[in-house]
Parts: structure tokens; C-alpha cells; sequence
């Protein structure tokens, strides 16, 4: 595994040692996998599920092939059988009996094979003649990839297959009584928009349900990430007072992604001790760059859409949207305009509706970026 340049990455798995906690939920989901059961994972978006996904993999050790799969990047299911294929080529070519076994069977399918020049991976595209024949491909690997031992499929963003040209049910149904007929192979379905995954794992009317065991992630406990931040500061001769970090994490709302993206920003900053002045430059720095792209966020919407999504954010959780306080507040009109405009935004993910322990839900702006950027306005 590589080193990171700097120990906070904001992007990408660079082994335990940069990965911040976490033990309960990779013990959680290890054990589901050993013992046959597969998982749903939920979360917000850039809290770590990803990042999760390849430390799962990490601890599962040699002995399973892992096996990754995007789902976002399937606009289609002939582009998910193909990328389905090329993600298992790239499992299993650490093992070089079993590459040989799969690129042999794969040969036969006639593949255009390449490799990527950035990454090094192999990637490769298979014309098929019809849609059974994409799905008998893809049950042939999953019987041949099976065959293996013990293995793993996660596939990430699975939400992704309900923008599909077909009959997603139907996928559904297929997929569930493929992965029924699995000895070895395990998978993990994760997803950030948590409405679409929920539907489809939970309602008893769709083919998955009641299928796997349901795992969700929230934000790292502030301690742990704070001795995980000072430590990692120490290791490089530097030093972050509490202070400093608390300001970093109360910014960054815990959300791991931008508690990554500051850190990385101050980091690589500080020459012996980090100060208050140097985070505040570094939020500045953070608001130039993705300032056009919310300029150009807010022409994509209407008037409206644009104060409610302000509205929330000066609040920052809003219990009750339709309460009378929060609408005179922000001079939102009617109740039911701003119910108009919420389910815009969170079909946009820009505001998400977040579950407390207690039962009680509110909105938030999924990208904390852009609500303290709002709040500063
Ligand atoms: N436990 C962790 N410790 C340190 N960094 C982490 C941890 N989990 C995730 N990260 C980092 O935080 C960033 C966001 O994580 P990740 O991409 O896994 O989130 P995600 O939930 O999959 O996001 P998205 O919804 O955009 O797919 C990445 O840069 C990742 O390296
Ligand atoms: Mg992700």
C-alpha cells in the first residue's frame, strides 16, 4: 500500500494507519461476511463508506478475493456486466492461478482488453449479443469467481441501478436469486441516498428484502478523531493544540470528508504549531475554489428554492420546516411552497434528512461547505 503524501488523504485507501477508528463497524460487517450474511451499507454522503469498504477489505485478508465495484459509473446494465468483469479481472490477478482461470474463461467471451494508463489496471469491453447473454456472463463469473473460496463483491452507489433503462425490479429480482445460489461470495450493496436503498432492502415488496443485514455509519466520535488528528501531527515533529482541533471539527460539522480536507490544508501549512489564524486562511482558501460552482448552483434553481436552502442553512438543523418560527423567520410564505421546494432539494441532495437516536429527524445541507459558505454571506 502506498504512503499519502500528507497523513490526511481526501481521497482514496491508504491502509489502517490513515484511517481514523472505525473498529466497531469493520468487526460489524467482517463478521456478517464470515458468517454468510450480506450487508447493506448506508450513510450520508463523504462520511467514509468507501473508505469503510476497502479497510473491510484490508482486514479481510489474503484469503478472500475483494472485489470493487462503482455502480455509479454503470450508466447501463451492459456497462455494469462489463465493469462487474473488469473489477473481478483486477481481484483476482493478485493470484496468478486463479487470473488464469478467469482470463481464460473471459478469453472466450472475445473481450477488447487494454490497460489503464494511469492506474496500470486492465480493463476490458465485451460486446454481447443480447441481454440473456449478459446475464448468463455475469452468473458464469459469479459461479467461476465462487469456485474461488471465499470472496466479496461490494457494490458501491447501488442506487445507481433505479436510473437504468430497464425494469430495476426485475434486476433486483435477478440479482437476489444469483446471489442465492452463492457458497462463497458475499456482497455488500452501499449507498448514500438512503430513500432508494431503504425502498429497496426494506419494503417487503421488493426482491431483496429481508436479504441482508442493514449497517450504517455516522460521524466519527469527536475524541477519537481528535487524538487521531494530534497524533498524526506529533508523528511529523508538529503540533495541534485541542483548541485548534476543536475548531476544525466543529467547521467541519465531524464530517469526515472536510475534516480530511482542512487538515490537509492546515497540515501541510503549519511549520511547528498550528494556529487559529492559520485554519481561518485555510476555510478562506476553501471558499475561493468552490465559489463559482455554487454561483452557478444557485442559477440552476429558482429564487425560491435558493432562500429555502439559505434558510436552512443559517439554521443549520431545522427540526420543523413547516413550523411557523422557521417560516416568518425567513419570510418563506406558505407551508406548503417550502415542502415544494425541500423535496426539490433533497432530490438534488443539497439538504438531506438525518434520523437522531431519539426517533426525531431534521434538515441539513449535505455539503457542509456550502452551509457554512451560506452562513457567511
Ligand atoms: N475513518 C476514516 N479516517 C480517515 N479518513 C477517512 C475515513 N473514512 C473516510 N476517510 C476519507 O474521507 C473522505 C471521504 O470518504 P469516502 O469517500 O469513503 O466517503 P463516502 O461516504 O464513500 O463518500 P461519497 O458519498 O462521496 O461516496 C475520503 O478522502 C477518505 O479518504
Ligand atoms: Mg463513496
Amino acid at each position: 500500500m502506498n504512503e499519502p503524501i500528507n497523513p490526511f488523504p481526501i481521497y482514496g485507501y491508504f491502509g489502517p494507519d490513515y484511517f481514523c477508528n472505525r473498529a466497531q463497524e469493520t468487526n460489524a460487517i467482517i463478521s456478517a461476511l464470515k458468517n454468510g450474511r450480506n450487508v447493506t451499507l448506508y450513510a450520508p454522503r463523504r462520511i467514509g463508506k468507501t473508505g469503510l469498504i476497502h479497510h473491510v477489505f484490508h482486514h479481510l485478508g489474503k484469503k478472500w478475493n475483494c472485489i470493487y465495484l462503482d455502480v455509479q459509473e454503470s450508466f447501463s446494465f451492459k456497462d455494469f456486466a462489463n465493469n462487474l468483469l473488469e473489477a473481478a479481472l483486477n481481484a483476482v490477478s493478485k493470484n496468478k492461478t486463479l487470473l488464469k482461470q478467469f482470463q481464460d474463461w473471459l478469453l472466450m467471451l472475445r473481450p477488447v482488453m487494454s490497460a489503464n494508463p494511469h492506474s496500470g489496471n486492465l480493463q476490458l469491453e465485451i460486446e454481447f449479443a443480447s441481454e440473456n447473454h449478459q446475464r448468463a456472463t455475469v452468473k458464469e463469473a459469479l459461479k467461476l469467481l465462487d469456485s474461488f473460496g471465499p470472496g466479496v463483491i461490494a457494490l458501491d452507489e447501488f442506487q445507481q441501478i433505479t436510473s437504468w433503462e430497464v425494469d430495476t425490479v426485475s434486476v433486483e429480482g435477478w440479482i437476489r436469486s444469483e446471489m442465492q445460489q452463492l457458497k462463497n461470495l458475499r456482497f455488500i450493496f452501499s449507498g448514500s441516498q438512503y430513500h432508494l436503498l431503504s425502498e429497496m432492502f426494506t419494503s417487503a415488496k421488493r426482491p431483496f428484502y429481508a436479504s441482508t443485514q442493514a449497517a450504517s455509519i455516522g460521524k466519527i466520535p469527536a475524541e477519537d478523531y481528535t487524538s487521531y488528528i494530534r497524533q498524526h501531527f506529533k508523528t511529523n515533529n508538529l503540533n495541534i493544540a485541542q483548541d485548534e482541533v476543536n475548531q476544525i471539527l466543529t467547521w467541519a460539522d465531524g464530517n469526515t470528508y472536510n475534516v480530511q480536507l482542512l487538515c490537509n490544508r492546515v497540515f501541510s501549512k503549519t511549520k511547528k504549531e498550528t494556529t487559529r489564524e492559520l485554519i481561518d486562511t485555510s476555510i478562506l482558501e476553501i471558499y475561493a475554489e468552490n465559489k463559482l460552482s455554487y454561483l452557478a448552483l444557485s442559477n440552476s434553481m429558482s429564487k425560491y428554492q435558493w432562500q429555502v436552502l439559505t434558510a436552512i442553512a443559517l439554521e443549520g438543523k431545522v427540526y420543523q420546516t413547516t413550523s411557523k418560527d422557521f417560516i416568518t423567520r425567513h419570510k418563506l410564505g406558505s407551508s406548503a411552497s417550502v415542502l415544494r421546494a425541500l423535496e426539490f432539494l433533497t432530490s438534488r441532495e443539497l439538504v438531506y434528512q438525518y434520523l437522531e437516536d431519539t426517533g426525531k429527524s431534521y434538515y441539513e445541507i449535505y455539503d457542509i461547505i456550502l452551509m457554512r459558505w451560506l452562513q457567511k454571506k
